[in-house]
């Protein structure tokens, strides 16, 4: 079965027809620049021009870089605050003529990483991580969700953590990896003090560059590893929790 994924980013808004059996694009995503200001109308303008650009009238699943209760947004850190308190869902399906799903980027994404990525199987605690221009976070209980955990702005030193150690931090920065790493490694281990999760999995699209930097990451109990889905895990985690909101 194929159903169509939307991830909502700062920079971009990207999607694909997904086949829900292998976790996997059935074409190459199509990306539109995000419009600034990100508000409603125009974005949703955006998630439209993607939809169509694949001629697809299906239901549709959606991520949004904030809370998002229901299907109503609740915060707005990265993109237009006039987006709080908008139901997204309702606001989609005006624009596409199909049903809509919405749910937080970072719980997109570690859906997807839970059922094929670098989850699989994963029983116990498990939180995913996407370092971008904020810090989204996804925590599992033996592969169940716990919706809008919001970690990244969880408070270190006096500042949020996306202020200290997202990647967008460190390109804004111009730090070093291993300046960075001791940012994340703090970070972690604040994580870890407070839900001891067995496994840690770091997303975003600095996990392609996983090898510059987890390595670097000590005195971390858990296991730390990169997510496998790279850049298509909220795609493909949107189409995975439409399809279970409507089939
Ligand atoms: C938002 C989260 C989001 C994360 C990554 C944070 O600023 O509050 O909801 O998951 O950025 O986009």
């Amino acid at each position: 079965m194929n159903v169509f994924g939307v991830d909502i980013g700062g920079s971009g808004i990207k999607g694909a027809p997904v086949d829900l059996d292998r976790g996997e694009l059935v074409e190459p995503r199509h990306k539109v620049l995000t419009p600034h200001p990100a508000a409603p109308e125009p974005v949703a303008d955006g998630v439209a021009e993607v939809v169509r650009h694949f001629g697809w009238s299906g239901p549709v699943g959606v991520t949004f870089p904030g809370v998002v209760t229901g299907s109503v947004i609740r915060t707005a850190a990265n993109v237009d605050k006039s987006w709080i308190d908008v139901d997204a869902a309702e606001l989609l399906h005006r624009r596409l003529g199909a049903p809509a799903t919405v749910l937080n980027d970072a719980d997109a994404a570690g859906v997807a990483e839970m059922a094929f990525g670098a989850g699989r199987g994963r029983k116990g605690t498990v939180m995913l991580l996407t370092l971008g221009t904020g810090i989204g976070s996804a925590l599992f209980m033996d592969g169940r969700l716990v919706p809008n955990t919001e970690l990244g702005h969880l408070e270190l030193h006096g500042h949020e953590a996306e202020k200290r150690a997202s990647t967008k931090v460190k390109e804004d920065e111009g730090l070093s990896w291993e300046h960075w790493a001791r940012r994340v490694q703090k970070y972690l281990a604040h994580l870890e003090m407070l839900f001891s999760p067995e496994l840690f999995i770091l997303g975003g699209g600095v996990s392609r560059k996983a090898d510059r930097f987890i390595p670097l990451l000590h005195h971390i109990r858990a296991e730390v590893v990169p997510a496998q889905l790279r850049n298509n895990a909220g795609i493909v985690g949107a189409a995975m929790t439409a399809a279970a909101g409507h089939g």
